[in-house]
C-alpha cells in the first residue's frame, strides 16, 4: 500500500496533547453533567492514550456552577496510568482546595488584557500577579508544581488587539515565580497564523526556558491552522477539547476549543506522534455528543478518518 507523503517542512516527531474538555469544554454547559459521567469521560480518554488533562477548575462554584464538583472529579479519576491531572486555580482558596484534592500541578490563570481579567476573575492583572506570588510560595511548601495560563493572549473581546509585550511581561513574571510550563489561551478564537508566529518567537527570545503550550478555539475556523503554525515554530504541547466542546462563559459569543480528535488526526497525518488511539477518540467524541445532547463541532467524528472506506451499496448511482 502506498504510504501517505510526509509533510514537507520538518515538524516535531511527537507532541503532548492536553485534554481540556472536562474543564474548558464543560464549564459553560448549562445542564449540570453528573460527576460520575465526568469521571467516566476522563477515564475513557485515559484509555484512548491521553496522558495530560486539565480535569476541572477550583474556582467559585457561583461563578462556574458546572465545576462545583471539582474535588469529587479529582478523587474519582483513574490515577494508575501516570496520566497528569492539572486544574485551573485563580486564587489562594482555589490553590488550597486543589492541593487538598491531590492535583499533579496547579494552573494559575489570568488574562493578558485588563478588562477580561476584571470580568473573569474580578480583579486587576497586578492583583492576580500578587496572588500568584503567594500561591507559588504556598505550593512550593506542599511540593506541588505550578504552571501558568495567559487568557486573551491573541486578542480580547473587549479591547481588541492585545500587545505581544503584555504577553511577554506576564510570561516573564510567571517564569520569575518559578513556573516552567505556560499556556497561551486564545479564549475567543482571535489567533491567526502571523500572531501565533509572532508570540511564539517573542517568548522564545525573551524566556527561552519556558515550555509554551498553545490553546486555540475554532471560533473563526482557523484553529487547526494556528496549531500547525505552532508546530512549525517547534511547539510540542497543545490543548484541545473532545468533540470541540467549550467556550468561556465570561465572553460574548464564545465557541468551542479545537477538537482533540481533529487535532490528533491532523498530527498523525503529518507524521507527528501523540501516543493516542484516534479510533478510540472518535468513539469518545460520539459518546460526548450523546452525553451533552447536541451535535458537537468536531469534524473527523462525523466523516471518519480518511482511509475509512465505504461499501458502494451505501449510495445510489448517479443515473442520468
Ligand atoms: N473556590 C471556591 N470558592 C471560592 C473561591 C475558590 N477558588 N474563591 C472565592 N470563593 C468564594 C469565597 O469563599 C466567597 O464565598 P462566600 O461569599 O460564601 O464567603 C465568594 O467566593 C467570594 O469570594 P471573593 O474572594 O470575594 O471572590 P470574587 O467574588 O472576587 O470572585 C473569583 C473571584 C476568582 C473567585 C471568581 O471570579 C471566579 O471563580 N472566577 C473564575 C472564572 C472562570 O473560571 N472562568 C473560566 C476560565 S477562563
Ligand atoms: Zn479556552
Amino acid at each position: 500500500m502506498q504510504q501517505a507523503p510526509k509533510a514537507h517542512p520538518p515538524l516535531p516527531e511527537r507532541v503532548d496533547i492536553v485534554e481540556v474538555g472536562p474543564r474548558d469544554g464543560l464549564q459553560s454547559e448549562p445542564e449540570f453533567v453528573p460527576t460520575a459521567r465526568k469521571i467516566e469521560l476522563i477515564n475513557d480518554l485515559v484509555g484512548a492514550g491521553i496522558r495530560h488533562f486539565e480535569a476541572t477548575s477550583f474556582v467559585s462554584p457561583r461563578a462556574v456552577p458546572q465545576l462545583r464538583d471539582a474535588k469529587e472529579v479529582m478523587r474519582g479519576v483513574d490515577r494508575s496510568t501516570g496520566a497528569q491531572f492539572t486544574t485551573l486555580v485563580p486564587n489562594m482558596k482555589g490553590a488550597e482546595r486543589a492541593i487538598e484534592a491531590g492535583v499533579d500541578a496547579l494552573v494559575l490563570f489570568m488574562s493578558a488584557s485588563e478588562s477580561h481579567n476584571l470580568k473573569n476573575v474580578n480583579c486587576t492583572r497586578e492583583t492576580s500577579l500578587e496572588r500568584f506570588r503567594e500561591i507559588c510560595a504556598f505550593a512550593a511548601q506542599a511540593d506541588v508544581p505550578v504552571q501558568g495560563a495567559i487568557a486573551t493572549a491573541f486578542g480580547c473581546p473587549f479591547e481588541g488587539e492585545v500587545p505581544v509585550a503584555e504577553v511577554v511581561r506576564i510570561a516573564k513574571a510567571y517564569h520569575e515565580m518559578g513556573m516552567r510550563v505556560i499556556s497561551l489561551g486564545d479564549t475567543t478564537g482571535m489567533a491567526t497564523p502571523p500572531l501565533v508566529q509572532e508570540r511564539c518567537r517573542a517568548l522564545r527570545e525573551a524566556v527561552p526556558e519556558l515550555e509554551v503550550t498553545l490553546h486555540f478555539h475554532n471560533t473563526r475556523g482557523v484553529g487547526l491552522v494556528c496549531a500547525y503554525t505552532g508546530l512549525l515554530e517547534g511547539i510540542t504541547r497543545f490543548e484541545a477539547s473532545i468533540g470541540g466542546l467549550g467556550g468561556c462563559p465570561f465572553v460574548p459569543r464564545a465557541t468551542g476549543n479545537i477538537s482533540t480528535e481533529d487535532l490528533v488526526y491532523m498530527l498523525h497525518e503529518c507524521g507527528v506522534g501523540t501516543g493516542i488511539d484516534l479510533e478510540h477518540l472518535l468513539e469518545a467524541a460520539q459518546q460526548t455528543e450523546t452525553l451533552i445532547g447536541r451535535t458537537l463541532p468536531g469534524q473527523v467524528m462525523k466523516a471518519g478518518s480518511r482511509l475509512k472506506t465505504h461499501s458502494m451499496d451505501t449510495v445510489a448511482t448517479a443515473n442520468g
